[in-house]
């Protein structure tokens, strides 16, 4: 499979069949996780990986949380609960805010501008961290979902984890039940605003 194949065949995982997945097969692809671009090569992320009793229980806490919130973001948070509990693996994905901290070498003038690029910053970096993991994972056979909508109950997440860390996003991962055709996407001659 060459990369542009293996780009195109990763599709969004969200059910997966009761089956393990080797450890080895996890390390991987925290492996592709680790060798990520990062914004002064800070590699400011941190994966937490869950499985068993912790991970349903996450997927519990999630479901639970979800009734605070309007309709539509409800239903994203069940949903993202019910892929939590369905997956062997859950990788969480943090941001250490340690290029945010460096802000502080800043005057006041400019210190919150700067604080805000910062956290622009390792929020691409972490992405671009979830991005090689999802990779990883189809070339593996595996089956994957980015789950930003957990990013609502970051705190309750965190306080469960016992982590400071802030949270990225969330990655079941295990054998897909099945998968989907890709959702309707659209072109690149719509997306391209210019090229010369
Ligand atoms: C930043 C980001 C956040 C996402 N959050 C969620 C989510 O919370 N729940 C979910 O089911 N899918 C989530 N997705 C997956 C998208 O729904 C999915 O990528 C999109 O529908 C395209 O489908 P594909 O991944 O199969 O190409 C997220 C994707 C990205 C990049």
């Amino acid at each position: 499979m060459n990369f542009l194949e293996l780009a195109g065949k990763r599709r969004s995982v969200r059910f997966f069949e009761d089956r393990e997945v080797d450890k080895e097969l996890i390390l991987n692809v925290l492996e592709a996780g680790n060798l990520a671009p990062s914004a002064h090569n800070k590699q400011s992320w941190k994966f937490y990986v869950i499985s068993g009793e912790k991970k349903n229980k996450l997927a519990e806490l999630i479901g639970e949380l979800s009734d605070n919130f309007p309709r539509k973001s409800r239903t994203l948070l069940r949903m993202a609960g019910k892929s939590i509990y369905s997956a062997p693996v859950v990788i969480a994905v943090f941001s250490t805010g340690e290029l945010v901290r460096e802000a502080e070498d800043f005057g006041e003038d400019m210190k919150r501008e700067i604080e805000r690029f910062f956290m622009d910053m390792e929020i691409q970096s972490a992405s671009a961290a979830v991005q090689n993991m999802l990779l990883q994972a189809t070339e593996l056979g595996l089956g994957a979902v980015w789950l930003g909508i957990v990013n609502l109950v970051a705190e309750k997440i965190q306080n469960f984890l016992q982590t400071n860390h802030k949270l990225l996003a969330m990655i079941p991962i295990g054998y897909p039940v099945r998968i989907n055709q890709s959702p309707k996407k659209k072109s690149l001659k719509d997306v391209l605003i210019e090229i010369s």
